[in-house]
């Protein structure tokens, strides 16, 4: 039996990663694989509580991060480091990387600062495997276009997702060996033809 692995699936909003996600679950249910679907902020009761008011509410960009972090923490505790114990894979929708690029690039907050939390919270855990989807800005931006609810995030402006899709593909440089980048212009069909190869050789 292979070890349960940890899957990541990150981008810039308008990206279509949620789609794509659902997509490769099936991929790999089909392969017969155990897993938990999952998604950041949120994941546990407490984690759907902080994404709310991470969602809604004004704060400073360190509280910001920090609360990110902090419901990182619960959903590890609780559900990501469990489910991988006894056996099953887990896949989330979204995970640190998204703190070191919407905190960190977005907001401007330190990278040593996200590191310390990264410390303090994983340890040295980290995503077997991230997806990054990655896209031209003005193509995200008009996807999003359609949306009558924006969050806090989605009504940021260009220059925002400029930065935050800079700081994902630094972070995809500084680790490439867990991560995969996936371009996110191409069509459903060839993204989910990269995708069935991906499901299919992990
Ligand atoms: P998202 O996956 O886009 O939710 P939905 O598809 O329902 O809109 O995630 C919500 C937002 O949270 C997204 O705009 C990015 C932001 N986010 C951060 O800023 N930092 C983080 O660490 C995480 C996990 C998410």
């Amino acid at each position: 039996m292979t070890q349960a692995k940890f899957i990541t699936f990150e981008g810039v909003d308008g990206a279509g990663k949620s789609t794509h996600m659902a997509w490769f679950t099936g991929a790999l249910r089909q392969r017969g694989i155990d897993l938990l679907l999952t998604r950041e902020p949120g994941g546990t009761p407490l984690g759907e509580k902080l994404r709310e008011i991470l969602l809604h509410e004004q704060m400073h960009a360190e509280t910001e991060a920090m609360l990110m972090f902090a419901a990182r923490c619960e959903h590890l505790e609780q559900v990501i480091r469990p489910a991988l114990q006894s056996g099953k894979w887990v896949i989330s929708d979204r995970f640190s990387d998204a703190s070191f690029a919407y905190q960190g690039g977005g907001r401007g907050v330190g990278i040593p600062k996200l590191e310390q939390l990264e410390q303090w919270v994983q340890g040295g855990l980290q995503p077997d495997l991230t997806l990054l989807f990655d896209i031209p800005i003005e193509i995200a931006r008009q996807r999003l276009a359609g949306n009558v609810s924006l969050d806090r995030f989605e009504q940021e402006q260009g220059a925002f997702f400029q930065r935050v899709r800079q700081a994902y593909l630094d972070r995809a440089a500084k680790m490439p060996h867990r991560f995969i980048i996936i371009h996110a212009e191409k069509s459903l069909q060839e993204v989910e033809k990269e995708l069935s190869h991906i499901a299919s050789t992990i």
